[in-house]
């Protein structure tokens, strides 16, 4: 096996490695082979328990919040340096357990150390404020870490998901109980490796490696954890916001989405096939805002159909370390069989353009097709379900009005697009789409320093920028007296 890690066969608790209390094991496979590469412990409740107390006694009495802002970005940047410097084989160990093109996992890997790099510096920027209150009091908001995080994270970009959720929690002076996706854990066990060496203390960050329906759950319902960060799927934030109510934990939820891509007449029209394509099949459209809804104006859309099928003809399906592939497999057996539902479900409710099954050429892997369907009625199930693969929903619009009304007819509403040269509806439409990120003339950029989350059923809590450090945050009140009298009152 040319992949290895640290400790293929652990988990990292209280700056140790420890393979856990049970003797199950879950194997995470190389989704282009389905062969096995890497066996976890899978965490039962007595190691999710450990892990949150290693967590709580590093921020009870191991003095991690007391450390200084600028110890704490320090430790950061060299977490960011020590990735930069590891980035050809954690970019092949992404790609490998991934399935996504060892190009694109380049680019995360690269997002993860500037992710670091970013809230090292916004450590020392953390402030608060002396509020204008009335004679004879000095009022201050203080800015406290909000305690024990856990995190709960996605296989789609696992070190960088991890980064979004570490690096600002670290900053703010947070311990944390990571669980990565069980597919995808071997990045951040790489990354576990290396901290002691950065300088973060033990028990600061622990990551347990499981089930969700066993390690996941613990982490959300232990008493002892005071906020969840969840990165995955809406019917898991609702059970994860459910069970975090017993005992009032913050919560902040990054859902999925259904994200509508809308093509104006107007557009640069080569520009708009190229966003089209890359909006939903981007990571094989494994993205939680993957433009997976393709909003086209009626005048242009025969033509517009005809060109992002030819150009998606294209697309090289291919193993995952090859440089020239630009679509690998899916993630997982389950995730495939998922995707070809959906294809299945897309042939009884509209056209199909191209794709709509699993290439024939390779044998094993859990590769399928680019899709695209065309003629989908906003109310068809492949036009209101997230699918999460290769899987594009072509819909023609009227108007600037009926395009509207499509785009926000949609339970989710993370991410939206839309593409026109007229800059007074391109804004319109911006202040008008119910979605917590909007693109013009793009589709996808994201940037650390710019705030990332969803409205509707896509989440709540805002991840990346300043927003991000803020849900690690609580806020004291502080009221001082600067009149020395007895209050008098009695
Ligand atoms: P999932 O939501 O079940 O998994 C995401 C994470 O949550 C994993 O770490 C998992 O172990 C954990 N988890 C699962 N059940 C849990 C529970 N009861 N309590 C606590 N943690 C739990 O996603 P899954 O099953 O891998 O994919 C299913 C669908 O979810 C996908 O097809 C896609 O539509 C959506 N999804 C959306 C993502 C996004 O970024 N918005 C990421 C991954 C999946
Ligand atoms: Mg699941």
């Amino acid at each position: 096996m040319s992949v290895t890690q640290s400790k293929p066969e652990a988990m990292f608790i209280n700056g140790e490695w420890t393979e856990g209390s049970s003797s199950n094991r879950i194997p995470v496979c190389d989704p282009s082979s389905e062969e096995v590469i890497a066996e976890i412990p899978d965490a039962s409740v007595a190691d999710v328990d450990a892990a949150v107390a290693a967590a709580r006694h590093a921020f009870d009495q191991g003095g991690w919040p007391q450390t200084t802002a600028q110890e704490r970005g320090r430790i950061l940047f060299r977490i960011a340096e020590k990735i930069r410097a590891e980035a050809p084989q954690l970019a092949e160990l992404e790609s490998r357990n991934t399935g996504k093109p060892i190009v694109e996992a380049e680019f995360d890997i690269a997002d993860a150390a500037t992710c670091f790099e970013y809230y090292g510096g916004l450590a020392t920027k953390v402030s608060g404020l002396v509020n204008p209150v009335p004679d004879n009091a000095l009022s201050l908001s203080l800015k406290e870490p909000v305690g024990v995080a856990g995190q709960i994270i996605p296989w789609n970009y696992p070190l960088l998901m991890a980064a979004w959720k570490l690096a600002p929690a670290l900053a703010a002076g947070c311990a944390c109980v990571l669980k990565p996706a069980e597919q995808t854990p071997l990045t951040a066990l790489k990354l576990a490796g290396w901290l002691g060496e950065c300088g973060v203390p033990p028990g600061v960050i622990n990551i347990v490696t499981g089930l969700g329906e066993t390690a996941g759950a613990r982490i959300v319902e232990h008493p002892h954890v005071d906020k969840i960060a969840f990165t995955g799927s809406a019917a898991v934030g609702k059970l994860i916001m459910k069970s975090a109510a017993d005992t009032l934990k913050r919560v902040t939820l990054e859902l999925g989405g259904k994200s509508p891509n809308i093509f104006f007449a107007d557009a640069d029209f080569e520009a708009a096939i190229d966003g089209a394509l890359f909006g939903v099949f981007i990571n094989q459209g494994e993205v939680c805002s993957a433009g997976s809804r393709v909003l086209v104006e009626r005048s242009i859309y025969p033509k517009f159909v005809e060109a992002m099928t030819e150009k998606a003809r294209s697309i090289k399906l291919g193993p995952p370390l090859d440089r020239d592939t630009k679509m690998g497999p899916l993630v997982s057996r389950e995730q495939y069989d998922r995707v070809c539902k959906y294809q299945e479900i897309g042939k009884s409710e509209a056209k199909v353009a191209i794709g709509g099954g699993q290439p024939a050429s390779f044998g094993r892997g859990y590769y399928v097709e680019p899709t695209i369907f065309y003629d989908v009625d906003n109310s068809a199930r492949i036009a209101r379900e997230e699918i999460f693969g290769p899987v594009a929903a072509v819909i023609p619009f009227d108007d600037e009005a009926d395009a509207l009304k499509i785009a926000n007819d949609t339970p989710f509403g993370l991410a939206a697009a839309v593409w026109s040269r007229d800059i007074y509806r391109a804004l319109r439409m911006v202040k008008a789409i119910r979605a917590g990120i909007v693109w013009v003339n793009h589709m996808q950029p994201t940037y650390v320093e710019a705030p990332w989350g969803g409205y509707k059923q896509s989440g709540f809590g805002r991840e990346l920028g300043v927003h991000g450090i803020d849900e690690y945050l609580e806020t004291k009140q502080v009221h001082i007296n600067l009149n020395e009298q007895p209050i008098g009152w009695y």
